[in-house]
């Protein structure tokens, strides 16, 4: 039975990636800050302002998923955040570096997320592919740092592969759960101009995109994890408000109001241009849910 040891394995994506992997048959075990706190799978505990790492953690596994990090949409970005959120990824996956060069292991591949926020927040027609630099602003910045970790890991003779992941949609949590409050008091409106893309994906898609990641050998580097529509937040609002049979709004939220109530977060959501995945595609990855529509639907149906 072959061990994927997943950080960040508590989160959004993690939970349901570790239930779908025990399911293939995999053993998982989980790095997290908290280990006591979570008894489903064997957890160790590691930290990066301290350099802990449970060393039995590596020595046992064949994969690693790289999903740790500090969640983008939970505070308000003061620089005190934005440290932490370049730290939770990168010192941590520094510190997985750090075991693997130093300590005896098997492990055969490096999943690790990375972000569409690598193209930068910015509204354009532009679809941008793999091969695109990555923008200057906090984002962009803090994709590259967290990317070249994963090609320090990569010298070491490890596969790696990096998942440039767009807004992930789930049930109940995360950016759809954001979305549906307004939406489900019959307020729901578009963002700003409406005009930025939200390139999406769905929860189940970048579940079975890790899977992949992890057992095709072939696939090295950066992959843009996003579903093949390209969608506005307009586009999307108003889908989600016809299928929770509410109102949609034309008022759309003004730009300014989500700038003074957010600060430099509401770039994230007022600025986004479209994303490729026909790398990911022509790696021979099959979407579950390729269309919003039926993406959103299977999705608010689901408790
Ligand atoms: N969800 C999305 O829409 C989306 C989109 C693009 C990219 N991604 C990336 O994909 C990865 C997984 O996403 P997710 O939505 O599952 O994330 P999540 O629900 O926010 O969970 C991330 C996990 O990271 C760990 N973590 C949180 N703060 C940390 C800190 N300060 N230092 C170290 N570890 C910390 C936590 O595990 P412990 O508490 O167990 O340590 C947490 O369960 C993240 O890196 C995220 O940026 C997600």
């Amino acid at each position: 039975m072959k061990t994927v040891l997943i950080t960040g394995g508590t989160g959004l994506i993690g939970r349901q990636l570790a239930n779908q992997l025990r399911a293939k048959g995999y053993r998982v075990t989980l790095l997290s800050r908290t280990p006591k706190a979570h008894a489903e799978f064997t957890t160790y505990g590691w930290n990066h302002d301290t350099g802990l790492l449970d060393p039995k953690a590596i020595a046992e596994a064949d994969y690693i998923i790289h999903l740790a990090g500090a969640n983008l949409g939970e505070k308000r970005w003061t620089p005190k955040r934005q440290q932490e959120i370049v730290d939770s990824r990168v010192r941590s996956g520094e510190l997985l570096y750090h075991a693997l060069k130093t300590e005896p292991h098997h492990v055969k591949a490096f999943i690790s997320a990375s972000a569409i926020g690598y193209y930068g927040a910015q509204t354009t027609e532009t679809i941008f592919t793999e091969t695109d630099p990555p923008a200057t602003d906090f984002l962009g910045t803090t994709c590259r740092k967290w990317e070249q970790v994963g090609e320090q890991i990569a010298t070491l003779g490890i596969r790696t592969v990096l998942l440039r992941t767009g807004v992930v949609l789930a049930p109940n949590e995360g950016a759809l759960a954001k979305l549906r409050i307004p939406v489900a008091l019959g307020i729901g409106s578009a963002l700003g101009s409406g005009n930025q893309y939200v390139p999406w994906i769905h929860h189940d898609d970048i579940c079975g995109m890790y899977l992949k990641a992890l057992e095709d050998a072939t696939m090295h580097g950066a992959y843009n994890a996003v579903a093949p529509t390209h969608t506005t937040n307009y586009e999307l609002t108003k889908t989600l408000a016809h299928l929770l049979h509410k109102p949609f709004w034309f008022p759309r939220v003004p730009a300014f109001a989500l700038r003074l109530l957010l600060g430099n977060m509401a770039n994230m959501l007022l600025e986004g241009s479209r994303v490729s995945c026909q790398k990911i595609s022509d790696a021979g990855y099959h979407f579950q849910f390729p269309q919003l529509e039926t993406a959103l639907r299977d999705l608010v149906t689901k408790k």
